[in-house]
């Protein structure tokens, strides 16, 4: 991990190159930090691209109907219906229940039994036909309840190289800081990065999984409406819309928009404490997971190509002890989450997967396993300087 001291040298090391006249490719660490206001579109994009992003929103706000294909079983009817505050892409108070089976050390995804979703509700044409919402996925092993994520910077995220990922990675802790972090697996065991177990490998993946899992909305990738509804089947005419329910050109709008939200810029702070947590979240070892900054490979859209941004997170899988123990991933134990982002932290209120903490510093208390040395030097420090991490956390 890079010290802030050593980041602000390698700055200046950047400036050498302008100082005398020569021209070279320039490092991250002299390019600008893309970032924005809380649910604006990023800097720098084209006509073309902001309309997308503003067509690409308006479907993200719709609510869709039964008629549509919405359900047979389903949680909400809209994307913002969960991720709403404070701008569309945000969070809410609704959390979504999953179920997963871990069966001799393999995770199973129930897939087979319509995922690992609990859906809540069902249309008024299906509870007419007898079909009820799932509460039990049959054969889960192990629940877990998810609370609504951030979803600004996402297409940064999506364009970060994934050699830049496994450089950072350290699966069999080599170094020795007891800290390992490993690159996570979707269903079909490609690189992932998406999801609290990174479990979605591209951003398109999620958003078609959004759509499937969390509004029963099938789409040509998964054009199974079984697949949709989940086990006991619903019985037939429940949802006669014919597949796929989503149009590719709908998805692709959808992704757009949810590619193009900016990422939420750090808050400008002259508070002294501020530098001081800054530099205690390095030395106590929060960035070695919440590794600060991360730059994007060269992209067609140029506002995402080559930029750098502050999301605080490796986007690897890491123990967290068993008091956060919840479900399984394809390539992620029941311990194990991708480092939270914590971009735009100081406008959240709930923390952890489930948001089971109400404060910073009760998430803060308890990370353990792989973390469990950092937390013991933060608990270890005293109230003022507990305190400046604190307020520095709050810039974020
Ligand atoms: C019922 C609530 C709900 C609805 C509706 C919903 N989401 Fe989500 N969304 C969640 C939850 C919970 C997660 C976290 C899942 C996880 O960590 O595995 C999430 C995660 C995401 C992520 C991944 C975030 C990350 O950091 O990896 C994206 C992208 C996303 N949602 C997009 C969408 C889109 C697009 C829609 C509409 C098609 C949508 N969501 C509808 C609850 C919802
Ligand atoms: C070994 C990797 C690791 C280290 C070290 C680590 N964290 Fe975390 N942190 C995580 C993971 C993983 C989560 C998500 C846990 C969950 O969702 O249940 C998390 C969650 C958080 C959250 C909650 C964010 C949210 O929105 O839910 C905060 C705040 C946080 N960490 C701050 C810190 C601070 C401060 C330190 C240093 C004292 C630290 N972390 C050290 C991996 C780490």
């Amino acid at each position: 991990m890079i010290g802030v001291g050593a980041r602000r040298n390698i700055r200046l090391l950047a400036l050498l190159p302008t100082l005398f006249g020569t021209s070279c490719t320039p490092t991250s660490e002299s390019l600008p930090l893309a970032a924005g206001a809380i649910g604006e579109p990023l800097a720098g994009l084209t006509a073309a691209e902001l309309d997308r992003f503003e067509r690409g929103r308006a479907i993200f706000r719709r609510m869709f109907t039964q008629e549509e294909g919405l359900g047979p079983r389903f949680n909400e009817n809209s994307c913002n219906a969960c991720h709403t505050f404070p701008a569309d892409g945000g969070s809410g108070e609704t959390s979504v229940t999953k179920r997963t089976a871990l069966v001799n050390d393999q995770c199973d995804m129930l897939s087979g039994h319509g995922g690992d979703n609990v859906r809540k509700q069902v249309t008024s044409r299906a509870a007419e036909l007898g079909a009820r919402p799932v509460r039990d996925v049959t054969g889960a092993t192990h629940t877990a309840v998810f609370s609504i994520p951030f979803i600004f910077g996402l297409g940064l995220v999506d364009a970060v190289p994934a050699a830049a990922l496994e450089a950072l990675a350290d699966p069999d802790d080599s170094d020795g800081d007891g800290i390992s972090g490993r690159v996570g697996r979707d269903a079909v065991g490609r690189p992932a990065r998406f999801g609290r177990k990174a479990d979605v490998a591209s951003l398109a993946d999620f958003n078609d999984s959004a759509f499937r899992l969390e509004m029963g909305l099938t789409t040509s990738l998964f054009p199974d409406e079984a697949r949709a509804g989940g086990t006991p089947s619903v019985p037939a005419g429940a949802d006669p819309t014919p597949e796929p329910e989503v149009a590719d050109s709908t998805l692709d709008l959808v992704t757009d928009f949810v590619r193009y939200l900016t990422p939420v810029a750090p808050a400008d702070s002259d508070d002294p404490l501020v530098s001081d947590g800054e530099a205690l979240f390095d030395s106590l070892g929060c960035a070695s997971c919440h590794v600060p900054e991360l730059t994007t490979g060269p992209h067609s859209t140029s506002a995402l190509s080559e930029k750098r941004f502050a999301l605080f997170s490796d986007l690897l899988l890491h123990d967290l002890g068993p008091d956060l123990a919840g479900t399984c991933g394809p390539g992620a134990s029941l311990t194990e989450y991708r480092t939270e982002p914590l971009m735009g932290l100081r406008y959240r209120d709930l923390f952890l997967h489930d948001g089971r903490a109400t404060s910073v510093i009760e998430a803060v208390l308890a990370h353990g396993g792989e973390a469990a040395a950092a937390r013991a030097r933060f608990a270890a420090l005293g109230r003022l300087r507990q305190e400046a991490v604190l307020r520095y956390l709050g810039t974020l």
